[in-house]
């Protein structure tokens, strides 16, 4: 069942305290992709959990960079568009942008302008969410152009520092922390 399946996912994710700063258990998403039935497994419940969405997703967006590791294979499985958002000076274009705090830092995201039709119902996707900086930073950019965040969907909710209490759509997460 779904409760054994994600356990056996978790039970794959290494720890590393203090990284990439002191103070700060860094949960590496990484190790999931060195054993290749797990990720698959990972992969599976991802694209199942987005299919069951509703409204129904007709875009999914990723956060550079650990969520363009799943947002691309969940955009093929439900056969719709996939969207980057960047961080700053990396997509070509008009773009718009907005900066944010994360758990270790302070970053600027990027959304092409006219990269998703106005008001499409939108998936953001993404590794983990920590103080939730950098989702709420990806749903108001979103927004800003036009079309409709329904929810984002994290592999890794960090639930101590309650990022997704700034979120303004609905966050599913898999494995918690
Ligand atoms: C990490 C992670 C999330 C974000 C979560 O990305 O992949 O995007 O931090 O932290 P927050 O909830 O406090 O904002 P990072 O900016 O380190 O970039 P990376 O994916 O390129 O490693
Ligand atoms: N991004 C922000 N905080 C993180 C953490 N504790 N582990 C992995 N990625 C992160």
């Amino acid at each position: 069942n779904k409760e054994e399946q994600l356990a056996v996912i978790k039970g794959q994710i290494k720890s590393y305290p203090d990284f990439p700063k002191k103070g700060v258990l860094f949960r590496d998403v990484f190790s999931v992709l060195q054993n290749p039935p797990i990720f698959q497994l990972l992969t599976d419940v991802l694209i199942e959990t987005a299919k069951a969405i509703q409204p129904s997703v007709e875009v999914i967006a990723a956060v550079d960079s650990r969520g363009f590791l799943f947002g691309p294979l969940i955009s093929l499985a439900l056969k719709i568009p996939f969207v980057p958002i960047r961080k700053k000076g990396k997509l070509p274009g008009e773009v718009m942008s907005h900066s944010y705090t994360k758990e270790y830092g302070e970053d600027t995201l990027q959304v092409q302008v006219g990269s998703i039709s106005k008001n499409s119902r939108v998936l953001v996707v993404d590794d983990l969410i920590a103080t939730g900086g950098s989702l709420k930073g990806a749903v108001e950019l979103i927004k800003k152009i036009g079309a409709k965040p329904v929810a984002c969907l994290i592999v890794i909710e960090l639930e101590d520092l309650k990022g997704r209490e700034g979120v303004t759509c609905d966050v599913i997460s898999l494995l918690k922390y």
